[in-house]
């Protein structure tokens, strides 16, 4: 090789091995390429010194140099490109091992997840979920349902009273006389909801609670469709194969009454803690609607019949929860209430 081509790649060789990133890349590439000077252009220059005889032999190889360097320079591009590339990876790197922090998310309160069973079981035998005012006026949560002027619920030491003629209602019995205001039978509805008495708090008692009020009218229903009923919503919520006793009782609503029980789900009748030794479980109070509450809402009691209950949620959920203090249900604690989740 012509001497000078040979210094100017030795140079080049020496100049590139030290190239360590872009911008010395870059002032590598415009040292040895550069049309204006770089020092090939420049020993091209020198050809029109040469004799005839060796420009040719000088020509080929100022370009095989030119070529060599474009290709080293290319080769040092991609290089430092990957090891930059490399760099990056290793310092944003993820360790895909690490615990998660993980997103917290909400969940139903356990009232409404048995709210929403209750609902679902009597949805399936073709009732109506209703709503009904929390405030209420007395005839609607007691004149219409029978209740005498005299009767001892009235008195404010049981009902909470927010003005001389609205209270806040003490069942959601109330319920029942605004759907039959409403619409006329038959009709099959359930009403949950929150109810209200001046009672002192203690682990089953609390002065808010939830009641799911039922009631169904129609022609010819008897007291055997409210056993029926209530066997079949005792068998789907919490077992099959659980028998139901009916009590003989009173409410000014219903004629006849009963209370209501279930065989014990933990024992089976036998006797144990949850059912306190006697192997039946309470499920709340029923009966035939009495004529006075369907003629109060212009219903015929000769055309039609009907029955009702009133069930606690509270109780229901204490019991499929394994709660022995209801008033845990309304402090909102939330170390409580995630174990419900
Ligand atoms: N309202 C009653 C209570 O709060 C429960 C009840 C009993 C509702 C008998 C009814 C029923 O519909 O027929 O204690």
């Amino acid at each position: 090789m012509n001497q000078s081509l040979s210094e100017v790649r030795e140079q080049f060789l020496g100049d590139a091995a030290a190239a360590a990133n872009a911008d010395t890349l870059a002032s590598l590439k415009d040292k040895y390429l550069g049309r204006k000077s770089g020092l090939i252009a420049a020993a091209k220059k020198t050809i029109g010194k040469l004799g005839a005889e060796e420009r040719a032999e000088f020509g080929r190889q100022v370009n095989e140099l030119a070529a060599e360097v474009e290709a080293e320079i290319g080769r040092l591009g991609e290089a430092i490109a990957a090891r930059n590339e490399q760099a990056a990876l290793d310092r944003e790197r993820v360790d895909v091992t690490l615990p998660g922090t993980g997103a917290a998310s909400g969940h139903l309160h356990p009232i409404t997840l048995v709210r929403q069973r209750i609902e679902d079981i009597f949805v399936s035998m073709g009732y109506s979920v209703e709503d009904g005012p929390e405030i209420e006026t007395p005839f609607y949560n007691f004149d219409a349902l029978n209740i005498p002027a005299s009767h001892p619920a009235r008195d404010s030491a049981d009902t909470f009273y927010v003005s001389e003629t609205l209270a806040l209602r003490t069942q959601t019995s109330n319920v029942q006389i605004h759907t039959m205001q409403r619409r006329k039978p038959p009709l099959r509805v359930i009403a949950p909801g929150r109810v209200f008495r001046r009672d002192t708090p203690d682990p089953t008692h609390n002065p808010m609670f939830f009641q799911v009020e039922g009631l169904n009218v129609d022609r010819r229903i008897t007291m055997a469709d409210l056993k029926g009923t209530l066997t079949k919503f005792v068998e789907m919520m919490f077992g099959a194969n659980l028998r139901t006793r009916f009590r003989p009782s009173y409410f000014p609503f219903t004629e006849p009454s009963a209370e209501v029980d279930f065989s014990c789900y933990v024992c089976d009748g036998s006797g144990c803690r949850v059912c306190k030794g006697t192997g039946w479980i309470e499920l709340g109070g029923s009966g035939m609607v009495h004529p006075n509450v369907l003629e109060t809402v212009s219903v015929d009691p000769e055309e039609f019949s009907g029955f009702a209950f009133g069930l606690g949620i509270d109780r229901m959920a204490a019991l499929m929860y394994g709660i022995d203090d209801i008033r845990l249900l309304y402090e909102n604690d939330v170390r409580f209430l995630e174990q419900f989740a």
